[in-house]
């Protein structure tokens, strides 16, 4: 009776630790094999996505343009949802707003709050037009960034935008932003 007992704990064990097991294994089968969704990222698309511009200008691309190029792609391609002078319009205002910030009323546009204008292009680059992201060539990207800054009063309407110059544009509010402190 007693063995028999034995025997039977004995095989509640092995099976209980089979199942312990098996189971993170199938378990990490049915996870490789995928829920089915979607599909891998072509090369040209992770080329896409892993862009980024630092706001000393590092990774900027090479080309150019400047305001009185980008007023026409500006205004077939963003006005209609910032507006034609960028006071906005269904979408965020671009412009005004310098100086404001200390108000009690601050208005935050790229104008008075971004800190660098590095950050507009890359902005602009991978994200606008909003239904058309990444839509824009370079120069194009730099001749529209080059407008939104001259709506704002900050560069010339001749003044080129390029790999070289937009990092040297000085934004209004360059220096309102701290520096985070390192965590480690
Ligand atoms: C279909 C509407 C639409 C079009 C067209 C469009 N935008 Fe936008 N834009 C948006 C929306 C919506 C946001 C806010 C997105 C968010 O907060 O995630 C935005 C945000 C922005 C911002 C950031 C504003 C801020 O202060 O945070 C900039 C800069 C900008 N757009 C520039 C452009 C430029 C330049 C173009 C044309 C090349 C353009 N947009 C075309 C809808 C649009």
């Amino acid at each position: 009776m007693n063995r028999s007992l034995g025997r039977s704990c004995a095989i509640g064990l092995a099976t209980a630790l089979a199942w312990l097991f098996m189971f993170p294994l199938t378990n990490g089968a049915a996870r490789a094999e995928g829920p089915d969704l979607g599909r891998t990222a072509t090369p040209e698309e992770i080329d896409q996505a892993d862009r980024s511009i630092s706001p000393d200008g590092r990774g900027l691309p090479p080309g150019r343009g400047t305001a009185l190029e980008g007023k026409l792609i500006y205004l077939a391609n963003c006005a209609r949802c910032h507006g034609d002078e960028g006071q906005g319009g269904p979408a965020d205002k671009l412009v005004g707003g310098i100086g404001s910030l200390t108000t009690p009323r601050p208005i935050k546009t790229v104008g008075s709050y971004w800190p660098y204008a590095t950050t507009l292009f890359d902005y602009i680059r991978r994200a606008m037009p909003y239904d058309r992201p990444a839509s824009l060539g370079d120069d194009e990207v730099y001749a529209v960034s080059a407008y939104v800054l001259k709506l704002n009063g900050i560069v010339a309407e001749d003044l080129e935008l390029n790999r070289k110059s937009l990092p040297r544009v000085e934004m209004p509010n360059r220096d309102g932003f701290v520096a985070s402190p390192s965590l480690w």
